[in-house]
């Protein structure tokens, strides 16, 4: 029997992470360099409904059902099989792999939610819309982050650029004049539900302040689209930094971020911003062709590893 598997690429937020959570546009693109994967082959002695789950990364090797409840990985198998009304599910092996680091603003656990919804449903015979896929993901989602608008899934399952707005209907982003993105691992881990729960604290504290760095990042947000429809990318540079700076203002940057935004800046990025939850992570900056030479300063101020992703249409044939 043949094996099935599912890829699935990493994400970045270009503009308005956080803000999406309280109603702001933001928008995201896929990273293909970066990949998650699950493989699953069918266990021909195993008995109907044994699961094994095998992911190296995070040195985890049990039967599904050894897993906690609300483990995402039992999640998003539970969720496939209660959507598929099955009472007996074959026997199968799950291999998981993926090769961005978890909690970096990559969009690592979607990503590896999706590859799993996919490559499950493919191994019971069934096909999923892309919407299906990304409204599973976020029922696992909502483990990992509390309260997740749903970027992450939408952009990872529907792979193309999109300008997200929380309870509306997402849109793909057509882009005009290809940019490059530099994405900086700073080799700390976030913790995005932590981030998001640390902002909602604050903006309970001081709802107006907030309520206005929100619609501020909005505004970022809306024009951001524009360029990128339409503009110079170059322009996207100054928007980029201030968005990361109303970041910074919302508490969820970090030293090690701030110094690695200045240093893209003093290496001569057209601008650059935390990406994601933040409190660490990656950051982003805007490039032109001296993106090899920015990217060799910033590993001199510690950053861990950067990757450049081209940001264009992509016809995907779908
Ligand atoms: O940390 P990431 O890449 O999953 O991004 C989180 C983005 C937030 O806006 C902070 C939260 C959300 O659910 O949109």
């Amino acid at each position: 029997m043949p094996a099935f598997s599912a890829s699935s690429p990493g994400k970045i937020i270009l503009f308005g992470e956080h803000a999406v959570v309280y109603g702001e546009p933001a928008i995201a693109i896929p990273v293909f360099s970066t990949q998650a994967k699950a493989i699953i082959n069918a266990r021909i002695q195993g008995r109907p409904g044994e699961i094994w789950i095998e992911a190296p990364d995070i040195s985890l090797s049990a039967p599904i059902d050894q897993l906690e409840l609300d483990h995402p990985l039992r999640t998003a198998i539970q969720v496939v099989i209660g959507e598929n009304d099955l009472d007996q599910v074959p026997s199968c092996n799950i291999l998981i792999t993926s090769d961005m680091p978890p909690s970096s603003g990559l969009g690592s656990s979607a990503a590896i939610s999706i590859s799993l919804i996919r490559a499950f449903s493919a191994f019971l015979g069934k096909r999923l819309s892309e919407e299906q896929v990304s409204d599973y993901a976020y029922e696992v989602e909502k483990i990992h982050h509390g309260t997740p608008s749903g970027i992450d899934n939408t952009v990872i399952s529907h792979q193309k650029p999109v300008y997200y707005r929380k309870g509306n209907p997402f849109e793909f982003l057509e882009i005009g004049e290809e940019f490059s993105v530099l994405i900086v691992y700073s080799g700390i881990s976030g913790n995005t539900k932590e981030a998001v729960e640390g902002v909602r604290e604050r903006w309970q504290k001081e709802p107006d302040l907030y309520n206005q760095i929100f619609s501020r990042i909005g505004e970022i947000t809306q024009a951001a689209r524009g360029i990128i429809e339409t503009g110079s990318p170059d322009q996207l540079g100054a928007l980029m930094t201030e968005n990361h700076q109303l970041l910074q203002k919302i508490g969820v940057s970090s030293p090690d971020l701030d110094q690695l935004v200045l240093a893209a800046i003093e290496a001569g990025a057209l601008g650059a911003k935390l990406s994601g939850g933040g409190l660490g992570g990656h950051i982003i900056a805007l490039v032109k062709s001296d993106a090899d030479y920015i990217s060799e300063e910033l590993l001199k101020k510690g950053a861990v590893s950067t990757l450049i992703t081209p940001v264009k249409n992509r016809d995907l044939n779908k």
